[in-house]
């Protein structure tokens, strides 16, 4: 293990389940999460709030800079309003996947992310998490699921916050981000060659979850032998 705080990096399709994974993992291990997306999704609702030119790169990534966010156990907020729901609505998450290829806003955006390594660990959720922004992370897992079964976790988990959601229009809106985010030329959603690639279609939150905790029980430090 490298002498930096640890970090798992999980990366993924739109709706793989990253988040929750992510959260019941660092839960068990008692550390912090960075969930990714999120500073994406708050750059885009800036650039919506402020009317900035999504095509205005220079902008965008200034905006992603200047972002004033606190994450707190219950929501997010910006500029000191809490948008914790703002931020998950799908138009904020296409215009998030629409400005996420703008290598300034990823640059303005590094730092930020690198800053949530503290002790005791991390697990960081997102894309380009084990390819680019923890490139020497101690465990990487590739998290995939099929479309449907991914359309299927998103329309459930909006409709329990009680935003509306169609199938149809999910899986076709799905379809697109994830175009967009593999074949964007910077930060590609990939899976790094060291990662572990983890299917979720047949496989429950807990047992994907263990799968997780399993792998890095594998590359904990052997404890020195008694004698
Ligand atoms: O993960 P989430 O759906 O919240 O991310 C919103 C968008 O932000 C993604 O569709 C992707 O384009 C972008 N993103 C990214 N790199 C990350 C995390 C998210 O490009 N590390």
């Amino acid at each position: 293990m490298s002498a930096l705080t640890p970090v798992i990096t999980i990366d993924g399709p739109t709706a793989s389940g990253k988040g929750t994974v992510a959260h019941r993992v660092a839960s068990a291990l008692g550390w912090g999460v960075l969930d990714s997306g999120a500073l994406y999704r708050l750059t885009a609702l800036s650039v919506l709030q402020h009317k900035i030119n999504p095509e205005d790169l220079q902008a965008v990534a200034r905006a992603g800079q200047q972002l004033e966010v606190s994450f707190h156990p219950k929501g997010v907020t910006l500029f000191g309003a809490e948008v914790a729901d703002l931020i998950r609505q799908e138009h904020v998450g296409n215009l998030a996947s629409r400005l996420a290829p703008n290598p300034a806003l990823r640059q303005a955006l590094l730092e930020r992310q690198r800053a949530f390594r503290v002790a005791p660990g991390l697990v960081a959720d997102g894309r380009d998490m084990g390819t680019i922004v923890f490139k020497d992370a101690e465990l990487k897992i590739f998290l995939v699921a099929d479309a449907q079964a991914r359309a299927e976790r998103r329309c459930k988990q909006l409709i329990e916050k009680g935003i509306s959601a169609n199938l149809d229009d999910l899986v076709a809106d799905m379809r697109e981000r994830d175009a967009r985010d593999i074949e964007r030329a910077v930060a590609p959603l990939i899976a790094a060659t060291d990662a572990h690639v983890v299917d979720s279609s047949q496989l429950t939150i807990e047992q994907t979850v263990q799968n997780v905790l399993d792998l890095w029980s594998r590359v904990l430090p052997t404890p020195p032998a008694k004698v």
